[in-house]
């Protein structure tokens, strides 16, 4: 059974248990100020999860892809991508818990036809400290079905990670306990981290087995959540049973809902038998096409292929869904993908320009089951070969710099900036200045290696608050910032004119950014009436409150701002601010929240609305940063 099987039989599966099929979001939630990239199937249904009524029902099942950047420098294992599939299924307020592990059960036996005696689940073990109980109830689930099949299903407490790494398992043993860490469920991890405001609750994680010797340098002994490779998680049901309301309490949502995701390539990856998912039927052509280029085997050349494969599926991904490399969040992970791809390449013996090689045949891979792929095709290819050149040129430019370095001498530090600077591959610029004279000193690797990790935990913190920023997203101060969004949005198009449209938003608890179609600088004196209209609508007092309209009648004679992707169906959301007695709103506009009720919470603690910052993002388009101080 292929991938691609293994995915329409899903949704086929889910279909006829009464839910609908919705098609993937796409990479980037232009709507959806809180990350960068959509990392999971539930982050576009959080608005439904949250108590939403979602038009198409209460069942619903998608294939999504997901973009988990953090991941990039850690590609070449056998199981690690950035660009994956989530299959994804949802209860909202219907079905629950011992629904969904049946019917998980039946698909990944009678439709997947896999090999159950490798499967292993986890279930979450309690919090006194919450008075959160222990899952028995997912466990008994489980028995009883393992139990119908003639397999053991020993149970057994295990606590935290390292518990698992000291006490291993048992023979018999199938179904472990973990703590919070492991098998709670929320944007944010355990409970103790569960942004207030947010749904979560425990879950239940499936484990295959791929029999694999346990690796020690991992821990003393393997469990299901060692990180040896010998158990994969190939799917995680999450029973979202509670609403963290403050800091040290947790009440049950009045209607519990089901968040169901597997990993596609994973499942596929157990289907065959092979823990390598570059394997699989998405992935292997990537990788034939590279062997057959290169004339190098996967075999000698195994990490290089893989990350060739990852970042340039994820690249082509992105691409489809309107991103461009540039030097900015979701354009700067692009043009990284693509250029850590072609350094890759380098080490296949790869130097002259193969995207044209390559994209076609990721685009083939997913013509037939994602039709925005097959329309935007050729513009995938050209904007990757695009960036290509633009890489080598850069390349080139390096050379030369690498020319001027050798006279100060070149070391670590240097080599690391001409890396830092134009991505200039390094073991290019040793062999570079191996030709001209090896001028290098033999430390050189250990310095430069230093440096790297410097920038790396830069970057991992940076990236930790571009998803922290978000994660909090339904607090006080984040509604503030939702609200003078609006506010600032009407007010632009009041001063510069109709032409400035929304191209991306991002909220923190310290601040709004807004980037914007204009063509030029926006003046001080523009800012100031902006800022001022702002200001003038806030001191109004306006009431915001929100109404479901008919798609079409929103964007059409009601003539509301902003798009939601056609995923919400025929109806969207939208915000209305409007003044005491007042005709019409200063602002109307599509958006899936959260905002205050009335606009004077925004001066709460004799707060004003201040314009920080106005910059160019790229062509076109301004980026604006705001506050309220
Ligand atoms: N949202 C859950 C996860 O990402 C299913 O694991």
């Amino acid at each position: 059974m292929t991938a691609q099987e293994i995915r329409n039989q899903y949704l086929k599966f889910f279909e006829a248990r009464g839910h609908a099929v919705i098609k993937r979001a796409p990479l980037i939630l232009k709507d959806d100020p809180t990350t960068l990239f959509t990392g999971s199937g539930m982050q576009p249904m959080i608005p439904f999860l949250l108590g939403e009524p979602f038009e198409k029902g209460t069942r619903v099942v998608d294939s999504q892809t997901c973009l988990r950047a953090q991941d990039i420098d850690d590609i070449g294992d056998n199981r690690h991508t950035t660009f994956f599939e989530m299959l994804g299924n949802w209860s909202l307020g219907d079905y629950f818990k011992e629904q969904q592990i049946e019917w998980m059960f039946e698909f990944l036996d009678t439709i997947v036809g896999l090999d159950l005696s490798k499967l292993y689940v986890t279930c979450f073990i309690g919090d006194e400290r919450y008075g959160i109980p222990k899952d028995t109830e997912a466990a008994e689930i489980w028995k009883r079905l393992f139990d119908t099949k003639g397999l053991s299903s020993g149970e057994a407490e295990i606590g935290s990670e390292e518990d698992g790494y000291n006490r291993g398992i048992n023979e018999g043993e199938r179904i472990f306990y973990y703590d919070g860490s492991k098998n709670w469920w929320s944007r944010n991890g355990s409970p103790e981290t569960t942004p207030i405001g947010d749904p979560c609750g425990p879950d239940s994680e499936m484990f295959y087995d791929f029999g694999t010797p346990h690796d020690t340098a991992y821990g003393e002994f393997c469990h299901p959540n060692c990180d040896c490779g010998r158990f994969m998680e190939i799917g995680n049901n999450v029973f979202m049973a509670y609403k963290k309301v403050s800091e040290s309490e947790f009440v049950p949502l009045e209607k519990p809902n089901i968040d169901h995701g597997s990993g596609l390539e994973r499942i596929a990856a157990a289907k065959l038998g092979d823990p390598d998912v570059f394997k699989i039927s998405i992935m292997w052509p990537i990788i034939e096409r590279l062997q057959k280029l290169s004339g190098k085997s996967y075999e000698s050349h195994t990490t290089s292929m893989r990350v060739i494969a990852d970042h340039l599926r994820a690249a082509t991904f992105l691409a489809v869904d309107g991103c461009v490399p540039s030097n900015k969040e979701q354009g700067y992970v692009m043009r990284r993908l693509v250029r850590r791809a072609i350094r890759f390449a380098f080490d296949l013996g790869i130097e002259q320009n193969f995207l044209e090689q390559i994209v076609p045949v990721i685009a083939d891979i997913y013509v037939d089951d994602f039709p925005e792929v097959a329309a935007s095709r050729d513009e995938v290819v050209a904007i990757l070969i695009k960036e290509e050149k633009a890489f080598r040129q850069t390349i080139r430019k390096g050379i030369r710099e690498l020319e001027k370095m050798k006279s100060e001498g070149i070391n670590g530090a240097n080599l690391f900036k001409l890396y830092d600077t134009y991505g200039f591959p390094v073991e290019l610029s040793i062999e570079e200045a191996y030709k001209q004279e090896i001028a290098v000193p033999e430390n050189w690797r250990e310095e430069f290696d230093a440096h790297m990790a410097e920038q790396r935990s830069r970057s991992q913190t940076a990236a930790k608050g571009v998803f922290k920023g978000g994660l909090g997203g339904q607090s006080l101060q984040h509604k503030k910032y939702h609200t003078a969004t609006h506010l600032m949005y009407q007010a632009l198009r009041d001063v510069l004119g109709d032409h400035v449209v929304q191209h991306g938003s991002n909220i923190t608890e310290e601040r709004l950014r807004f980037d914007f179609s204009h063509p030029e600088k926006v003046t001080r004196e523009q800012l100031d009436q902006v800022e001022a209209i702002v200001n003038e609508q806030i001191s109004k007092d306006l009431k915001v409150s929100f109404a479901e309209y008919p798609t079409e009648e929103a964007t059409g004679p009601l003539g509301a701002l902003g798009q939601f992707g056609d995923r919400y169906g025929s109806t969207v959301k939208v915000y209305k601010m409007i003044a005491d007695g007042a005709e019409k709103p200063f602002s109307f506009e599509i958006c899936g929240g959260p905002h205050v009720d009335h606009t004077l919470q925004l001066f709460e603690d004799d707060k004003r609305f201040k314009i920080l910052k106005e910059e160019s993002s790229s062509a076109g388009i301004r980026r604006i940063k705001a506050v309220l101080q």
